[in-house]
C-alpha cells in the first residue's frame, strides 16, 4: 500500500474520534483526499431522532461541497473504530460520494479499513455503485 493511502486511512481512523454517536456507539470516520493532496475528513453526527444521523462520508462530501471543492475528491477512505472488519460506505453515501466522483470527471479508490486500519478492502467507487445515477443521467 502507498505511503498516501495509509496516511489517509490513519486520518479516517483519527477523524471517528470525534464522532457524535451516542446511540448506536458506532464512530465512522472517513476521509477525502482532494487533488491538491489535502486531506478533509468527517464522522458521524448522530441525532436522538435516529432516523436523521448523518453518515461520517456524508459529513465530509458536504465540508468539501461548500468549499467549492467537490470536483477535487481523488481518493476516499472510510473506518469505524469498534470494528474488527473493513467497514463499507452505505448505499446513501456511495450515492453521494458518485456525485464527487462524476464532477471530477474520475472513478476514485474507496479503502474500507477496519478500527485500527489493519486489514483493508479497497474498491473503486464504480465497482461499488455500478450503473450509478448521476448528473450526466439528467
Ligand atoms: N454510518 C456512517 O457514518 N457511515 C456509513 O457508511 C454507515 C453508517 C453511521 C450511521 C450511524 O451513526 C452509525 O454508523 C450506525 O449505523
Amino acid at each position: 500500500m502507498m505511503d498516501a493511502t495509509r496516511t489517509l486511512i490513519d486520518a479516517a481512523i483519527a477523524a471517528a474520534a470525534h464522532a457524535y454517536a451516542p446511540y448506536s456507539k458506532f464512530r465512522v470516520g472517513a476521509a477525502l483526499r482532494m487533488a491538491d493532496g489535502e486531506i478533509v475528513t468527517g464522522a458521524n453526527v448522530e441525532n436522538a431522532s435516529y432516523g436523521l444521523s448523518l453518515c461520517a462520508e456524508t459529513v465530509a462530501i458536504a465540508k468539501v461541497a461548500n468549499a467549492g471543492r467537490l470536483s477535487d475528491v481523488v481518493e476516499v477512505a472510510v473506518t469505524a473504530l469498534a470494528s474488527d472488519t473493513p467497514v463499507y460506505p452505505c448505499g446513501r453515501c456511495r450515492q453521494i460520494l458518485n456525485e464527487a466522483a462524476a464532477l471530477g470527471g474520475r472513478d476514485f479508490d474507496v479503502h474500507c479499513a477496519n478500527g485500527d486500519g489493519s486489514e483493508v478492502a479497497t474498491y473503486r467507487l464504480s465497482a461499488l455503485l455500478p450503473n450509478a445515477f448521476g448528473p450526466e443521467s439528467l
